[in-house]
């Protein structure tokens, strides 16, 4: 089960994902490099979050494949399948924090669980994670007391702290003010940089999307639509992606943002 192109981090093929009888993503095919920024754009209810629960093993899909690293992980048991989701840190559209624990416990969560650490190096782990997240010494709060940027970047540090190759972002930048979006926008191109991670970055902020892409998707209706470099998306012929691109309301779909 496993495939010799070492540049490839995340290969979809013909991913189809159905809930009951209603088809949430059809058929979808591309490639991720590894090391590679890519963006999943598309209105809200296009599948976005499913595609990216389905790479990161929290969804099972219906048919298709999806190869991680170049293993096939469809159709993996839930041990196996722990493995996989080791290598790929999620962070989530709300930052999911637990509220009754400190910003340490939080990012030392994932650590505790499944690894056997002595408590020193929890720590040295911790410390640096929240320093990569530019949220240096925040160990003792509680997550009422971060600011919504603060909380994201305490969601970063907690999905670094399993040192993943991957790393899947849900909206990250929704709910924010634009200044501290751009401050995020920064930090995810920070950790390709500094960590060489793939990062799969769902968003429908197009403004972030176009300051930190290398490649794009657009899914609409659970189908790809189009895919490439910025470049070639701001190029695309298809008038659904230029409406998107664009943000008009009038066009071929109900544009309907959050
Ligand atoms: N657990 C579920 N049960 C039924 N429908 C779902 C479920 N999760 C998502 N959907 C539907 O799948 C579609 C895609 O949802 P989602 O992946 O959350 O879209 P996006 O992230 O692009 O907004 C939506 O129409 C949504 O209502
Ligand atoms: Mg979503």
């Amino acid at each position: 089960m496993t495939e010799t192109n070492g540049d490839i981090a995340i290969d979809l093929k013909d991913v189809t994902y159905q809930i009951g009888d209603r088809t949430i993503l059809n058929g979808i095919t591309f490639t991720i490099r590894r090391g590679e920024i890519m963006c999943i754009i598309g209105l809200s209810g296009s599948g976005k979050t499913s595609l990216l629960h389905c790479i990161g093993a929290l969804d099972h899909v219906t048919k298709g494949e999806i190869w991680i690293d170049g293993t096939q992980i469809v159709g993996m048991n839930e041990k196996q399948l722990n493995l996989v989701r080791e290598k790929m840190g999620m962070v989530f559209q709300y930052a999911a924090l637990f509220d009754s624990l400190t910003v340490f416990e939080n990012v030392a969560f994932g650590i505790r669980r499944r690894r056997n650490l002595p408590e020193d190096e929890i720590r040295r782990l911790v410390t640096e994670k929240l320093a990569l997240s530019a949220v240096p010494g925040t160990e003792s709060l509680l997550p009422a007391q971060l600011s919504g940027g603060m909380s994201k970047r305490v969601g970063l540090a907690r999905a670094l702290a399993m040192e993943p190759g991957i790393l899947l972002y849900d909206e990250p930048t929704s709910g924010l003010d634009p200044v501290v979006a751009t401050v995020i926008d920064d930090l995810i191109v920070d950790m390709r940089e500094k960590l060489k991670v793939t990062s799969v970055v769902v968003s429908h902020n197009i403004q972030s999307v176009f300051r930190t892409a290398d490649s794009v998707a657009m899914i609409h209706e659970g189908k790809l639509i189009a895919v490439g470099t910025v470049d070639e998306i701001k190029n695309s012929e298809n008038p659904i992606v230029q409406q998107f691109i664009q943000g008009k309301a009038e066009g071929p779909i109900e544009l309907t943002r959050r």
